[in-house]
């Protein structure tokens, strides 16, 4: 049983799902960390076969663990079939703990049509139901104060601005943290969620 989620289809891009990572992903994973712009923001880059199944391996250990939930997220294609476009990943769920963090890429053919910030919104309403009864209130989104493209996912993607973070390693710059919290989701419509 694998879970799905969906970011509705907007006027001008097309339905999102979001599924957990497969170990037959593997060669897009290499492939969407090709791109120079990807591997700058990686803390741990994809470069090798071997670095790319323990990749996999490590989602496929947070989701066993039920502490680290990493998403696939499709663009369905009618003529080629489903393009993995991005990931989005919820982490530093602890039971009890009222806060857990986000993080995000899209593949660099997928950028500019707002595919992290819809897939991130699914996630986000989703992490909020799947753990409100283990007290997740608050979700945490940091990037670097030279990454302008993720703040402005943050931003459109409900997460305010809260503080800035002093650059500490690995880190050299500044940092920016943003918070989504869960009740703004109360009052919103909860997407279509289903299990397969
Ligand atoms: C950040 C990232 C996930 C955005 O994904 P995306 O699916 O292209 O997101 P969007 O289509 O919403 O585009 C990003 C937004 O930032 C804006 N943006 C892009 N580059 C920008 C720049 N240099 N300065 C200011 N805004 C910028 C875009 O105009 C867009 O905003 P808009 O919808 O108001 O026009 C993507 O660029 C990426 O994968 N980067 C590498 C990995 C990364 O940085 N991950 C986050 C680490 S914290």
């Amino acid at each position: 049983m694998s879970i799905i989620l969906r970011a509705p289809a907007t006027a001008a891009a097309p339905e999102l799902i979001l599924r957990p990572w497969r170990d037959d992903d593997r060669d897009v994973l290499l492939a969407a960390y090709r791109d120079p712009v990807l591997r700058r923001w990686s803390r741990s880059p994809v470069t090798t076969v071997a670095e790319a199944g323990r990749w996999l391996a490590r989602v496929r250990q947070g989701w066993a663990d039920d502490t680290r939930f990493s998403f696939a997220v499709l663009e369905p294609d009618a003529e080629v079939g489903d393009r993995l476009v991005a990931n989005v990943v919820l982490k530093e769920v602890t039971p009890g703990r009222p806060d857990a963090e986000v993080g995000y890429w899209t593949a660099a053919p997928a950028r500019g049509r707002g595919v992290a910030g819809r897939a991130l919104d699914a996630v986000s309403r989703w992490a909020f139901r799947r753990f409100a009864d283990t007290g997740l209130t608050r979700l945490e989104l940091l990037h670097q104060v030279d990454n302008p493209a993720s703040c402005r996912v943050a931003e459109k993607t409900g997460f305010r601005f809260q503080e800035v973070l002093p650059a500490r390693p690995p880190f050299p710059r500044d940092g920016h943290r943003h918070v989504r919290s869960a009740r703004v989701d109360h009052a919103v419509v909860v997407p279509d969620e289903r299990r397969e």
